[in-house]
């Protein structure tokens, strides 16, 4: 199977007001047309303003994180068809600072997962360890235990990401050696071949964690590295399209 075009997200997580906006229309600006699709999940307060902002270019246009039920009474959150609704067409699930911050589990992550197939978003689903399970030799361990555990079967012939985000290297300025980043994506891609047969082939496999323009097309480069999803790097424009330009082509 052709390898999937690869995928760069910028995830702005608490950042971002619509002074903002002025980024993300340079971004749309110099992103490039076709070969490599590039994403932009800003705060739940700017996603229909930057879709409005960025329509008719090809920049796609994500959420962090949804709710597992279309509606209902659970203030302070937002579902997956009210992301769609206000122009979003991907969402990033059980990134670790949920995990960790709102304990969510891998079953959360299940239903959240569920509900983004429900309201038509594709879904970018983040796992990684800690710095405590890397040093004890159980990173593969733990992260294939993850994609078991938060990859609903029914994502079979749907279109889906994985990201592979190590905890310790978020924000961090660390990233893991390139054999490292090389083994956890290889373990990821036989877990999801065991999950889902051939269709294990399909979906991009996103490195995330400290993606600067200086490691960016190192880090794309490695086999079974389907994109990144960036972090920090992606608030300014100069430094999310530097690492856009470090993609190999599909
Ligand atoms: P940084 O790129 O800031 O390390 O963040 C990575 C991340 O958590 C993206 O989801």
């Amino acid at each position: 199977m052709n390898a999937p075009t690869p995928l760069i997200a910028g995830n702005w997580k608490m950042n971002g007001t619509a002074g903002a906006l002025a980024e993300a229309q340079a971004i749309k600006a110099g992103a490039p047309a076709s070969g490599v699709r590039v994403a932009l999940c800003p705060p739940a307060t700017l996603v229909e303003r930057m879709s409005r902002a960025l329509a008719g270019g090809g920049v796609i246009i994500g959420g962090q994180d949804c709710h597992a039920e279309p509606s209902g009474a659970f203030t302070g959150d937002v579902s997956a068809e009210m992301l769609a609704d206000a122009g979003a067409s991907l969402v990033i699930l059980g990134h670790s600072e949920r995990r960790a911050g709102h304990g969510e589990s891998d079953s959360d992550v299940v239903a959240k997962v569920e509900a983004a197939l429900r309201g038509g978003l594709e879904p970018i689903i983040c796992v990684g360890e800690t710095l405590d399970e890397r040093e004890a030799g159980r990173a593969i361990e733990v992260v294939t235990r993850q994609v078991r555990g938060s990859l609903p079967a029914s994502l079979a012939g749907k279109a889906f990401t994985v990201a592979y985000e190590p905890v310790w290297a978020i924000g961090t300025g660390l990233t893991p050696s390139s054999d490292d980043i090389v083994e956890i994506h290889q373990a990821i891609r036989a877990t999801l071949r065991e999950m889902f047969g051939a269709g294990g082939d399909g979906p991009a496999i996103l490195y995330g964690g400290s993606v600067k323009p200086g490691n960016a097309a190192e880090i794309l480069g490695l086999p079974e590295v389907g994109g990144a999803l960036v972090g920090g790097a992606s608030l300014k424009a100069a430094d999310f399209l530097a690492i856009v330009a470090g993609a190999p082509k599909a």
